[in-house]
């Protein structure tokens, strides 16, 4: 199978397929999600909860997601892989050059930045410079002190407008791919008709282009507790590989997400 890259993605929305997407930090658990057809791989700095133990993504650093970065790529050969830039690693244009090019020079084929309308001059240096770009935008975990919890964005019309309208200038400036997180599925709809570049959701509905979750919850085994948005597919087939042949099945097929993991 033909490497993923976001031409392919591209070709995917277009022609209606949805894609699926899944966290991944090290070699064999990528290699295994590559292999069953896993379209795109993330190092999230949701590593900071899932494998380092903290309570939120704060304390990742560019040092940890550029080492496991590493450990994926080495494990993988179809998926693209995105590479999350960790909090405070790209708060000015400069400091986000020097720390996305190490990202790409351990082995990403695109960065990931948290955020709207104050990152746009940083994205539009990163893309003319060679270095693609995924925005991520309504619950961005990085901001989790601003928003007072883990807390579902743009319920309100002014917030859902602020978002469509942040998602659209991301686009303009030449981001590549747009993940929404715990938006409300007509928001993630009408973003998703609204741009050209796929959009990939989590707890946004199944309007969406494609769908991504933490690897972790979809083997059932986060530390106690599975967000709503989020399906144990282990628990239902039995085997790791079988669990995400489920996954990607049922992404494909509309059947995940379902009503029960949205936020209407
Ligand atoms: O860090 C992460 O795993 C993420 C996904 C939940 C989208 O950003």
């Amino acid at each position: 199978m033909s490497k993923v890259t976001s031409s392919t993605l591209i070709k995917f929305k277009k022609e209606g397929k949805k894609f699926t997407a899944l966290t991944a930090y090290d070699a064999s658990f990528a290699g295994a999600f590559d292999s069953e057809g896993v379209d795109v791989l993330l190092v999230g700095d949701s590593l900071g909860m899932v494998l380092q133990g903290h309570d939120d993504t704060l304390p990742v650093t560019i040092a940890d997601i550029a080492y496991h970065t590493a450990c994926v790529k080495r494990g993988i050969s179809r998926s693209l892989l995105i590479a999350d830039m960790p909090f405070m690693s790209y708060s000015t244009p400069e400091q986000t050059m020097t720390n996305a090019a190490l990202l790409m020079q351990a082995g990403a084929n695109m960065v990931k930045v948290e955020g709207g309308h104050w990152l746009l001059e940083s994205v539009k240096m990163l893309t003319e410079r060679g270095i693609p770009v995924c925005a991520h935008l309504g619950l961005t975990p990085q901001s989790v002190h601003v928003f007072g919890g883990f807390k579902v964005q743009g319920r309100d019309a002014e917030n859902a407008q602020r978002i469509l309208d942040e998602a659209k200038a991301l686009q303009a400036a030449g981001a590549q791919l747009l993940v929404v997180e715990c938006i409300p599925p007509q928001l993630a709809k009408a973003i998703t008709q609204a741009l050209t570049i796929p959009v990939i959701g989590i707890g946004a509905g199944a309007d969406t282009d494609g769908q991504i979750l933490v690897m972790h919850d979809v083997l059932g085994i986060s530390s106690g507790y599975i967000p709503r948005f989020s399906k144990n597919y282990l628990k239902q087939t039995g085997e790791i590989r079988s669990a995400i042949r489920a996954y990607i099945d049922e992404v494909a097929n509309g059947t995940f997400p379902a009503e029960e993991h949205t936020f209407n």
